[in-house]
């Protein structure tokens, strides 16, 4: 068991928080009814604009912060936009789309759940097909035996999968809800994407976007975030389901003046604010989404030297794979399980586990929020004694030299 040292927490969320942002934190909790708090909100609701991609307005998105984390922030997104019975068109191409999905089923929707290979992202042609077929005929299966077919009134895409390693296209998925003419509301789980890799919410007409504080904004969990679009809040208004922690309308009539209306992770938002600033206004957002381009290449290149010994990385289409984390598939025989506890007892360093249906199968490799290269050559040195330690007979320095070769031509 490692005794000294900085543990390395490289599962893909939650991930290491800054000293700055610890400090931020580290205070006397505060009355959140009084002026100290309303100028802190103030502060904090500007900045989440650019982070969603937003100008925000009327015309904008509107972020929306709740005490809790990203499922909550499933449920949140649901229940304010959609009635009891509505029909979703969702994917299931990893953990947390399929979760996703069943959140939505467990809350009375009727969803369409389509099924695509854990390792593919939701592409334009998948959307398109399954709009113009209703998502029925095409291998999706239903999930109440209803026969009625009703327009599907949401479509619910993850973004950034965060078992699987893929990023999906927003940008793609909105463009065939246009083609189809689809009037879909357009829900987007950012989890793991915000603030790591671009979100557009304007652009992409996104109508609903999600998150949590624990990935790309350096933060313990404990904030659910949303965003709002204008379409959103309008159908919000009248929805019948209902709600009530979750219900976004009080927050958004509190929120005016600076205040919720029940009791906010008063602390957590002080380290938001600090976040923001970090993120917004010193590094600046785009250096932000090129330096985890740059750690996810150093990673690839790592991964694509073990190949020799049948590591594949579970992202199907290259062109694909997150900038947030890579899903590292074992060669046969190997359990990751193991490869992991041996890790984190013999080194310190924490990966992710493979999730439901690829439990055993890959290893998850965060290289997301506060990180830099030397630390993702620390954590893949570790990765490769861990794998070695485990029976996998690779070169020790293999992926390392890739990782910094990598990083030698970026
Ligand atoms: C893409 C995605 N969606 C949703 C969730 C669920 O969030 P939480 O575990 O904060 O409830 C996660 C968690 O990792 C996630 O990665």
């Amino acid at each position: 068991m490692m005794t000294s040292g900085r543990p390395f927490l490289q599962i893909p969320g939650p991930t290491n928080v800054p000293d700055r942002i610890l400090r931020a934190m580290d205070r006397p909790v505060i009355d959140h009814r009084g002026p100290e708090f309303a100028a802190l909100t103030k502060q904090i609701l500007p900045l989440l604009g650019p982070v969603f991609g937003t100008r925000g307005g009327p015309d904008g998105g509107a972020p929306i912060l709740f005490p809790g984390s990203g499922t909550g922030a499933w449920e949140a997104a649901l229940v304010n936009v959609l009635a009891p019975g509505d029909r979703i068109l969702a994917f299931n191409y990893g953990h947390f789309s399929a979760q996703f999905a069943q959140t939505a089923r467990n809350l009375g929707y009727e969803v369409d759940e389509v099924p695509l290979r854990w390792g593919q992202a939701v592409t334009q042609d998948d959307l398109e097909c399954s709009l113009r077929d209703g998502a029925g005929e095409a291998g999706a299966r239903r999930s109440t035996g209803q026969t009625a077919r009703q327009p599907y009134k949401a479509v619910l895409v993850v973004q950034n999968e965060t078992s699987t390693g893929v990023l999906t296209d927003v940008a793609a998925v909105r463009r065939a809800l246009d083609a189809a003419g689809s009037d879909a509301l357009l829900i987007v789980d950012a989890v793991s994407a915000l603030a790591s890799t671009p979100f557009r919410m304007d652009e992409w007409r996104v109508d609903v976007a999600l998150a949590g504080s624990q990935k790309g904004l350096m933060l313990p969990p404990g904030v659910a975030l949303l965003c709002a679009g204008p379409r959103a809040r309008q159908v919000a208004e009248q929805c019948p389901t209902p709600r009530h922690y979750w219900d976004w309308r009080p927050i958004l009539r509190d929120n005016a003046a600076g205040f919720f209306p029940y009791t906010p992770a008063t602390l957590l938002l002080f380290g938001l604010r600090e976040a923001l600033v970090m993120l917004v206004e010193e590094e600046g957002l785009d250096a932000v989404f090129a330096r985890h381009e740059r750690l996810a290449g150093g990673v690839r290149a790592a991964l694509a030297a073990w190949e020799r010994w049948g590591l594949t990385n579970l992202c199907e289409d290259p062109d694909r794979c997150s900038p947030v984390l890579t899903a590292v598939k074992m060669p046969d025989g190997i359990d990751s399980d193991v490869v992991i506890r041996h890790a984190r007892e013999r080194f310190g360093l924490s990966l992710g586990v493979g999730l439901g249906r690829i439990k055993g199968v890959v290893l998850r490799i965060g290289h997301l929020g506060a990180l830099n290269e030397l630390e993702v050559i620390g954590t893949l040195g570790g990765v490769e004694l861990a794998l070695r330690e485990s029976g996998v007979p690779l070169d020790l320095g293999s992926g390392v030299a890739a990782a910094q070769q990598a990083f030698l031509k970026s």
